[in-house]
């Protein structure tokens, strides 16, 4: 008798109607639990509601119209910008127009090819030290592999881009972190009827402790830095950080205010570690359900692209981006529906990665989906881990490269089983979390 097939955690699509308060209210609990069936089978959603005009968007083509062709007609949603913009300011993820273009520009050679390959060693050692402390903590010990990964991207973050100067302890910046995403990254009904940040409602006061924590370290950082800069120049590590500080416009010759650099270094600090750390806790869950592609990615020696395909098939069922969200600018059309000026319009790569249309057996996991020769089959804006268009993460190559250097340092000295009865939720809070974390039992390998 064959075994049945497992089904790696992921809610069940409820085939239910809700009415618009409903699916507020889901939204803020989880978004996607909060996704009907209807979601996964229909290419466009298109409602009015009394909030805002919304429309989700599935179809590859659509999707590309609207990340790529007329970007231009597409702004950040106001919903997302009230999630990021208390603690990113206007930094390279939330910013837009003139201002985004101008950063864009600024970052973008620190995110070149040669630049994040001469990353791989740091990458390399932070990652070994990692495993070097697992090795003492016994056979069989138990860890919490989600904030194990993030402890490690966050490492991996404040030595690259900013040559280890930050100060911020690790424990207190994950508190910090976890208060700040469940306050204020989660869509909440007030907010979605439009009251300002400022408006003191209980979440909004919560979140003011991991702010001011957040803003009091990094501004020392910047300022520790700066007065490095103007007493011993020669000394100054070419970082990220002092890029940030002396690097000219290319195109007109500004530097960035003082506001641009604090938004920016606090964007990259979080853009840069979480969604990482997140990629890879999934990945370790689904490699402990699925012991034959562990066996086969501890025995890659990277030439052969098993790791790369395990990844982007853990990205695909858990992309730590479920959600990219715009508004219309203007009127519009997308594939023969005319939406009207601020429209809200959704697209998930949580819901795209499963689109019953788009993938055989969407909710199971096979990475020969992405072996050479099938993955260049698959619709460039059918999978969107990384997003697509001018606002595509400028970090791809960077996480990619990490996540790789990790998986490998890791497996070929342990395998991670999941505990028995550990439960395993997938909780959308702006990036994709396991809810109760993973609990995880270290086996070394023979
Ligand atoms: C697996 C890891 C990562 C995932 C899944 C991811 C995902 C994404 C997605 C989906 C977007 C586009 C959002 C949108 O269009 O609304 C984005 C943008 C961005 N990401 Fe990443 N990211 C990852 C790692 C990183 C890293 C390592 C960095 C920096 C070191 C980074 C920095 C950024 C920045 C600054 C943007 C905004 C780019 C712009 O608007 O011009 N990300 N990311």
């Amino acid at each position: 008798m064959q075994a049945e097939k497992i089904r790696p955690a992921a809610p069940v699509p409820h085939s239910r109607e809700l009415s618009t308060l409903q699916v507020l209210r889901e939204l803020g609990r989880n978004p996607v639990a909060a996704f009907g069936a209807r979601s996964y089978r229909e290419p466009y959603i298109h409602a009015r509601t009394w909030v805002q005009d919304f429309m989700m968007i599935s179809d590859p083509e659509g999707i590309k119209y609207v990340l790529l062709d007329n970007a231009a007609n597409y702004e950040k949603s106001i919903q997302l910008q009230r999630l990021m913009r208390p603690a990113l300011g206007n930094g390279l993820v939330t910013s837009e127009g003139p201002s985004w273009r101008f950063q864009r520009r600024v970052a973008a050679p620190m995110f070149q090819l040669r630049h994040v390959q001469a990353f791989a060693p740091v990458m390399a050692e932070t990652a070994q030290a990692m495993v070097a402390r697992w090795d003492g903590l016994g056979e069989g010990a138990v860890i919490d592999a989600a904030d194990e990964m993030m402890r490690l991207t966050y490492e991996i973050i404040s030595r690259t881009l900013f040559s280890n100067d930050v100060t911020m302890q690790y424990a207190k910046m994950a508190e910090a972190l976890a208060v700040y995403l469940e306050t204020q990254g989660r869509v909440d009904v007030l907010r979605t009827l439009g009251l300002p940040n400022w408006v003191p409602t209980p979440t909004n006061l919560r979140a003011r402790g991991p702010l001011a924590f957040f803003r009091k370290e990094l501004s020392a950082l910047i300022a520790r830095r700066r007065a490095r800069l103007e007493r011993e120049p020669g000394s100054v590590p070419q970082d990220f950080l002092t890029m940030l500080l002396t690097t000219r416009d290319p195109e007109g010759g500004a530097l960035f205010g003082e506001a641009e650099v604090f938004d920016n270094v606090m964007t990259f600090f979080f853009a840069g570690h979480e969604t990482t750390a997140n990629a890879l806790a999934w990945t370790f869950y689904l490699l402990s359900l699925f012991p034959e592609w562990d066996a086969r990615v501890a025995s890659d020696s990277g030439d052969r692209g098993v790791t790369r395909m395990v990844l982007e098939e853990a990205m695909r069922l858990y992309p730590p981006a479920p959600i990219i969200s715009r508004d219309s600018i203007g009127p519009d059309t997308v594939g023969g529906i005319a939406i009207r000026a601020d429209t809200s319009v959704m697209i998930s790569p949580w819901v795209l990665h499963r689109h019953r249309t788009l993938w055989d057996e969407p909710d199971y996991f096979d990475p020969e989906r992405f072996a050479p020769g099938r993955r260049e089959k698959i619709h460039r804006f059918a999978y969107l881990p990384f997003g697509a268009g001018p606002r595509v993460c400028i970090g791809m190559g960077f996480a990619m490269q990490e996540a790789q250097i990790i998986l490998a340092a890791i497996l070929k000295r342990f395998r991670l089983e999941l505990v028995p009865g550990h439960p395993v939720e997938p909780l959308a809070r702006i990036t994709l979390r396991p809810r109760y974390g993973l609990k995880m039992r270290l086996v070394r390998r023979a």
